[in-house]
């Protein structure tokens, strides 16, 4: 503290100097007696240059006089009362004045996620397990297990892991045989990862419009879409809502279509307690980081076929003929996933069921904070058990973007649902009609879905921008 001490008879220019070199950034002014008579910051010194003030010109007293400073033994509730956005450096002063120590308030800013990632349990010892065995590519004991455990969760026979939730619906279109000349059908209101790959795979996509309660695809408007050269549909069980599997199969069986069920955001949600990612030929899954359960980069195809499961096994890798090393059959790809990365999703996956639950408390303990009638909770179905991945719930469309900023500006992140693909160029040519996506994602919120939530302070939020 000592080099922070500068007399009253000081230039600009010195005190810049001095300040410079003290990592502080401050300079306490005193007088000849050692009598503090107040305090300079960077931030003051830059203000007087920008005021017109010579480097050369020495300090007066209305320049480092404004301060607020403590007496020696008060206690530290009075100190950090005193604390706000201008006052950050309190001088502590003996009963004569003199300067003895001082207090900064260091403002850690507390950023709020929308998710993250719960890495407590077994992830740690079976990574470094993974490690040391050094089987850290696409082989090992626990890419073999995470594939078994998550098939047996989802109710399926078998799993293909792969690098992430997108390759893993093209994987399925491949193994389908889905390509040039097919169309398949895909909701509004999803994320693009559900659309690409279709493109991708050389299919033309038909995106079609939502059901308003559970903005989930539409069976009523599937059977619209449906044409003579429709193969598959795309069914997203969207922020953890169930689609409706009864009608999508009943459509799929009639028209002789293949389902890949999108599960990126649904993990262990039920449809007449018939686990998500059980109906359809092959189903995908995510584990990116935001996930219910997550590998850090990530995802699974799941069938019950052994057929399919075979095609996409040699599929993901480089289309290699497994009965004969280095000669391929077919064009294929790279879309393993790492040891690694299994490793952390077989710990994730011995407490999905905690995790499900503490996101079903996080979202009740909303729902008794926020209770306005202006807010519409995500719906619950009489014939699915939705599972809650983010906080998801529809707000008046003016108020939506402007809540979001407004809870920026405490920290707390919140995201807008996705944009329709209807909405964006790039995908509006593929797009039927789609009115209530458009309402639904003009309208619609998630909040943080994490352990460590300010529910007061978002009340707050939420309540002043809606009555605004
Ligand atoms: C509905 C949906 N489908 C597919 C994906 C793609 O998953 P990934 O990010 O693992 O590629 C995501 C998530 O990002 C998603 O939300």
């Amino acid at each position: 503290m000592k080099n922070s001490i500068c007399n009253k008879k000081t230039t600009i220019k010195e005190i810049l100097l001095f300040i410079n070199a003290d990592p502080a950034g401050i300079a306490f002014i005193v007088n000849d007696n050692s009598i503090l008579c107040g305090l300079i910051t960077d931030g003051d010194i830059r203000r007087l240059l920008i005021s017109g003030r010579e480097l050369d010109s020495y300090l007066v007293e209305n320049d480092y006089s404004n301060y607020v400073y403590a007496i020696e033994g008060q206690p530290i509730e009075k100190l950090l009362n005193e604390v706000d956005k201008k006052v950050r450096i309190i001088p502590i002063i003996s009963k004569d004045g003199k300067l003895i120590d001082y207090f900064r308030y260091e403002h850690k800013t507390h950023f709020t996620p929308v998710a993250e990632p719960s890495l407590k349990g077994n992830e740690l010892k079976y990574v470094t397990d993974a490690l040391l065995s050094t089987w850290i590519s696409s082989k090992g004991i626990y890419l073999d297990r995470f594939e078994k455990e998550f098939s047996t969760f989802c109710d399926t026979n078998y799993g293909v892991a792969t690098s992430n939730g997108t390759v893993s619906i093209h994987l399925a279109l491949k193994a389908l045989e889905i390509g040039e000349g097919d169309e398949v059908i895909v909701p509004d209101l999803t994320f693009a990862a559900t659309i690409n790959p279709v493109i991708l795979s050389g299919a033309k996509p038909v995106i079609v419009d939502i059901d308003k309660n559970s903005w989930t695809i539409c069976p009523k408007k599937i059977k619209k879409a449906i044409s003579s050269k429709t193969k598959a549909i795309i069914p997203v069980h969207v922020y953890g809502q169930p689609c409706d599997m009864d009608s999508i199969m009943k459509i799929a069986n009639e028209h002789n279509l293949y389902v890949i069920e999108d599960c990126a955001e649904a993990h262990g949600a039920t449809f007449k307690n018939k686990k998500v990612g059980s109906f359809g030929d092959i189903s995908t899954f995510s584990f990116f980081g935001n996930k219910i359960i997550t590998t850090g980069e990530g995802g699974m195809c799941v069938t019950n076929s052994e057929k399919l499961f075979n095609k996409m096994k040699v599929l993901r890798d480089h289309g290699m003929d497994p009965k004969k090393r280095y000669w391929h059959k077919e064009i294929g790809f790279n879309y393993r996933m790492t040891n690694l990365q299994a490793a952390i999703g077989c710990a994730q996956l011995e407490k999905i069921n905690s995790i499900l639950e503490s996101h079903k408390k996080i979202e009740d303990n909303y729902k008794n904070e926020l209770n306005d009638s202006n807010l519409e909770w995500q719906y619950n179905s009489e014939k699915a058990n939705r599972v809650v991945w983010l906080v998801s719930l529809l707000i008046p469309a003016d108020k939506r973007d402007l809540l979001i900023a407004q809870l920026q500006t405490k920290n707390i992140d919140a995201r807008r649902f996705f944009y329709c693909l209807s909405e964006m160029p790039l995908y509006e040519k593929y797009a039927l009609d789609c009115n209530i996506s458009k309402e639904i994602s003009s309208r619609g919120i998630n909040l943080p879905t994490i352990e460590d939530i300010d529910y007061k302070l978002i009340r707050g939020i939420v309540e002043d921008c809606i009555n605004s």
